[in-house]
């Protein structure tokens, strides 16, 4: 059989950095091809080469049996290779009709563009694939982040693709659109599509994959069927260490005082009635679907949109419709790190040395002067504390790989030495050695007296991590569970809203 894809000795330096030592990938037609390896592995840069958006320094590549070089996104785009960003590429302002044709608008006669035309087939595009919750004529601005990343999954499908590539699919969404994403997959496969698809989630490599390549450093190290490895065989490979990711709470302290508690807490975007109370020495989980209101929590309870009804107590401070801010908040002790690392994160070309600090020069100055020296060992401290694999703390962020400058974001949290930490999404896109140490930064920060409200839609991730967990369904808070008596059926039960009387918040 011709593969559809093979890359061999691919080579690709920036300066400092070698980020492609040997890229070796080879996809056949309907196969699902995982690739996996930690942060900064060289998976992006390798997906960058074969989309023509990076030129190698050397190595070569083939095509349906034939040589290829492409010069440009648009001429791998032309010869059927789509690729789904781990940064999304989507252009806010418009709908996302328009966003589906950027460039190859449907022209009626005379060239004028046949608008109906193009919404009646995003419409049946977005129908098909069973994102029924997107209309073609939103806004993308107006879209939560997993609705942006499914249209980007759409405007790739629209045509079927000979290759597809999903750079983490699956880093933001929860399980229910996971299962859609997995269908939409099978079924390209089956038409006879290569699909390649990037995780750091490895269960997903049982589930969807039908062989691995794993790298290291910037080269192949294995490509294996995935029905003759196991998760921790692939995590060896990856590391070259072997990780547990079982990591158990502090114990709870008798009689800890409340840092966060919400009654009665409404907004304009569907929460009503919130109710949430975070201890001094805990960690708080929260989940549900898509739409169940879970993505406005965090914006709500750190003041970035507006609260209409009920009262949130912070740190023993009471506060109204109209008194949140999020300079309020963080001059108090509060810390709050954005599921959108894109969008509200990251300042994407400033140094890893400032993005990391920024939350804390309060703590790091005195008399507003910054205590640079502080600042700089700090940063440095946490660099090496997650693995952050950067040439220096003044490498400028978005050089670094995805993972890696989430990690540059959770440490800027825990640089700010704040009481409440409210994370949403913490390990968004970071493998698997990193995730163990990042929810070990997080169970110290409880230890030492912290209240932690996590809200992710890894729902494993929660119960490893917490002490409770609360299900929001419709926008509520419909049960709460003790992490270490709930199983992972339950919990997504109580998601859908079932739930039984005992469970009742
Ligand atoms: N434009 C660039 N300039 C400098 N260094 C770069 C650039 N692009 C990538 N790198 C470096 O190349 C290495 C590989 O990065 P890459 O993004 O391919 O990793 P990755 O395997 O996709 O990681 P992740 O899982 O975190 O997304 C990293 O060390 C990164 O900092
Ligand atoms: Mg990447």
């Amino acid at each position: 059989m011709t593969p559809i894809l093979k890359a061999s000795g691919i080579q690709k330096s920036f300066p400092g950095v070698v980020a492609l030592a040997n890229g070796e990938l080879s996809v056949n037609p309907g196969e699902v091809h995982g690739l996996v390896g930690e942060n900064g592995a060289g998976k992006s840069t390798l997906v960058s080469v074969i989309c023509g958006a990076t030129p190698p320094d050397a190595g070569s590549i083939e095509y349906l049996g034939e040589p290829f070089a492409p010069r440009s996104p648009r001429e791998a785009y032309n010869a059927g290779i789509r690729v789904v960003f781990q940064h999304l590429s989507l252009i806010p302002f418009l709908t996302v009709t328009e966003n589906l044709y950027v460039g190859r608008e449907l022209s009626g006669g005379l060239g004028f563009l046949n608008r109906g035309a193009m919404r009646k087939r995003v419409d049946a595009t977005l129908q098909e694939l069973g994102f029924a919750h997107i209309g073609g004529q939103d806004r993308i601005i107006h879209l939560s982040t997993s609705q942006r990343f499914l249209v980007e999954v759409a405007k790739a499908v629209l045509y079927a693709p000979k290759l597809l590539i999903m750079d983490e699919p699956t880093a933001a969404l929860n399980d229910a659109e996971t299962e859609l994403l997995f269908s939409i997959t099978r079924k390209l496969r089956d038409e006879g599509s290569g699909i390649v698809w990037i995780t750091h989630r490895l269960e997903e490599l049982a589930q969807i994959t039908d062989r691995i390549t794993v790298m290291r450093d910037g080269a192949w190290v294995e490509t294996v069927d995935s029905a003759d490895v196991t998760r921790d065989a692939i995590i060896s490979s990856m590391t070259g260490r072997k990780i547990t990711a079982e990591a158990l709470p502090p114990p709870l302290k008798a009689g800890a005082p409340v840092y966060l508690r919400t009654s009665g807490v409404s907004s304009d975007d569907g929460l009503h009635d919130l109710g949430i109370e975070v201890h001094s020495g805990e960690v708080v989980g929260i989940g549900g679907l898509a739409g169940s209101g879970i993505e406005e929590v965090g914006r709500l309870l750190f003041g970035v949109t507006p609260l209409r009804a009920g009262t949130v107590e912070i740190l023993g401070r009471t506060y109204r419709r109209g008194q949140l801010s999020p300079g309020k908040l963080s001059r108090s002790g509060v810390f709050y790190l954005p599921g959108d690392r894109m969008g509200e994160g990251i300042f994407d070309v400033r140094p890893v040395l400032e993005n990391t600090s920024v939350s804390a020069l309060p703590q790091l100055s005195n008399f507003g002067f910054l205590r640079r020296g502080e600042e700089r060992s700090s940063v440095r401290g946490f660099i090496e504390r997650l693995g952050i694999k950067t040439r220096s703390a003044g490498q400028v962020i978005d050089k670094l790989s995805g993972g890696n400058q989430q990690k540059v974001l959770f440490a800027r949290g825990m640089l700010t030495k704040a009481d409440v930490f409210i994370l949403e999404e913490p390990t968004q896109g970071v493998d698997v050695g990193a995730k163990a140490d990042i929810y070990k930064v997080i169970h110290e920060l409880a230890e030492n007296g912290a209240a932690v409200l996590v809200i992710s839609t890894d729902t494993r991730e929660l119960l490893t991590i917490c002490h409770r967990l609360l299900a929001v369904h419709d926008g509520r808070v419909i049960a709460s569970f003790n992490a270490d008596e709930v199983t992972e059926d339950r919990l997504v039960s109580a998601y859908f809203g079932q739930i039984d009387e005992r469970e009742t918040a």
